[in-house]
C-alpha cells in the first residue's frame, strides 16, 4: 500500500496564514481520501506495489481501463498534495537560495517577477486545480496550471513547487478572498525545501 508522507511540521505552523483547521482536514481527510482511494482501486485489482506513484502514472495502460481515470486522479491528488505540504512551512524560507535562485533570475529576470507571473497563473486558474513551477523536458523552469487532480508527470513534466488552488484549502480561512491566498502563500513558501527538490530533479 502507498503511504502518506508525514507533514513536516505541526499542524498550526502555518497560523496565520492557514489555520490549524485547515491544515488538519486537508491533510487528515482530504490527502488521506486521496491516498485511501487509490490503494482501494489498487488492491480490487490485485496490483503489487512494484512502482513509485511517479512510476506508476506512466505504467497507467497496464491497468483496466474502467479504472484508469480513477487511478490517475487519486494518485494525481496523493502527489500533488505531498507537493503542496513540502512547498510551504514555518521559518521565513520565502526567498529563493541556492540553484533555484540562479534558475529563477535567468528564466524569469528576477524573483519579482517569478513571483508575479506565478500569481497572474494561479488567479487564472477556474474551478478546482492547481499551479506549479515545473522543469519541462529541455530541463528549463515553467509555471503551468492543471485541472482537477492532474499531475504534471502524466506531461513528462516535473513539478517542484504546487500551490492548491482547490476551495478546501483556503475556504475556512478565506472565503472568497482566494487572492489574498495567493499572495500569502508566499510567505510561508519554503525554497529550502523546493531547491532540494530542484537540485535533485534537474
Ligand atoms: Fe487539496
Amino acid at each position: 500500500m502507498y503511504e502518506l508522507p508525514p507533514l513536516r511540521y505541526a499542524l498550526n505552523a502555518l497560523e496565520p496564514y492557514i489555520s490549524e483547521r485547515t491544515v488538519d482536514i486537508h491533510y487528515h481527510r482530504h490527502h488521506q481520501g486521496y491516498l485511501d482511494k487509490l490503494n482501494n482501486f489498487l488492491n480490487s485489482v490485485n496490483y503489487d506495489y512494484r512502482y513509485s506513484l511517479e512510476e506508476l502514472i506512466n505504467h497507467i495502460d497496464e491497468f483496466p481501463i474502467n479504472i484508469r481515470g480513477q487511478i490517475l486522479y487519486n494518485a494525481g491528488g496523493v502527489l500533488n498534495h505531498n507537493l503542496y505540504w513540502n512547498s510551504i512551512g514555518p521559518g521565513n524560507k520565502n526567498i529563493p537560495v541556492g540553484t533555484i535562485k540562479e534558475a529563477i533570475d535567468k528564466e524569469f529576470g528576477s524573483f519579482e517577477n517569478f513571483k508575479e507571473e506565478f500569481m497572474k497563473q494561479a488567479g487564472l486558474v477556474v474551478g478546482s486545480g492547481w499551479t506549479f513551477l515545473v522543469i519541462n523536458g529541455e530541463g528549463k523552469l515553467e509555471i503551468i496550471n492543471t485541472s482537477n487532480q492532474e499531475t504534471p508527470y502524466l506531461y513528462g513534466l516535473k513539478p517542484i513547487m504546487a500551490l492548491d488552488l482547490w476551495e478546501h484549502a483556503y475556504y475556512l480561512d478565506y472565503q472568497n478572498r482566494r487572492d489574498q491566498y495567493i499572495s500569502n502563500f508566499f510567505q510561508i513558501v519554503d525554497f529550502d525545501m523546493i531547491n532540494k527538490l530542484y537540485e535533485k530533479e534537474k
